[in-house]
């Protein structure tokens, strides 16, 4: 795929297991090795997964893509364009033991809320305040993902949202036929009664 000279080469064995780069930041690691080795890949018509952390990173891999003739090859996933991923539905209905459990569906969530904080500048293993609302969204993240399993929907960012905004704030509201009529949780088909209780209790409870 790439040859260096005196029988030196990245061949399709070499593709086939890892390569790991190491250098400081700024040091040419993507723009040296990383350019390098991605031209092989596309030039040879490999398929692969990019995942961009950085905003520019798109934008990269769609230049090397059309120097290497493949740009009609090229899908691009996120939130322009038209090719989205549903990454809650895919881990709800994964079909392996560990698929659709609230825990790994609630660690996602919590994963992509400290993505975020880092991302606007909160530091990340901050104690004291942090560790409160952190707990705080998980415990909610973890009964928002329940309500919508427990009568078999689908769990849905805005799904979630509309039952924060609109959950009962206390057990005699449940019964005011106002809150009930403005409600959204109020509509979601009633789960089996012995899960239901608890659930609700919980909810209110936090
Ligand atoms: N050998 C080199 N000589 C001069 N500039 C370089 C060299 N290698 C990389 N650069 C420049 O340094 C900058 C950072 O390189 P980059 O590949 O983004 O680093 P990294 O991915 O390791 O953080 C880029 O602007 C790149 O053009
Ligand atoms: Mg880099």
């Amino acid at each position: 795929m790439r040859d260096w000279g005196n029988g030196q080469a990245f061949r399709l064995a070499d593709a086939l297991t890892g390569v790991c780069v190491f250098g400081a930041t700024g040091s040419g690691k993507t723009s040296g090795p990383a350019k390098h080795l991605a031209y092989g890949y596309l030039a040879n018509d490999f398929g692969g997964l990019v995942l961009c952390a950085k905003k520019e990173e798109r934008r990269q891999w769609q230049q090397w893509a059309a120097d290497c003739d493949r740009s009609d090859d090229l899908i691009v996933v996120g939130t322009i364009g038209k090719w989205r991923f549903n990454f809650l539905e895919w881990e709800v209905s994964r079909t392996d033991a560990s698929g659709g459990l609230t825990i790994n569906i609630v660690a996602i969530l919590d994963e992509i809320a400290g993505a975020i904080a880092k991302a606007a500048g909160e530091s990340e293993n901050g104690g004291g305040d942090n560790k409160f609302w952190e707990d705080a969204l998980h415990h909610m993240n973890t009964n928002l993902v329940d309500l919508p399993i427990f009568p078999g929907l689908q769990v849905s960012l805005p799904l979630m949202r509309s039952i924060v905004s609109t959950a009962p704030q206390s057990l005699a509201q449940i019964a005011d036929a106002n809150w009930q009529a403005s409600s959204f949780v109020e509509f979601i088909p009633p789960a089996p009664a012995p899960l239901v209780a608890p659930a609700a209790r919980v909810w209110i409870d936090s």
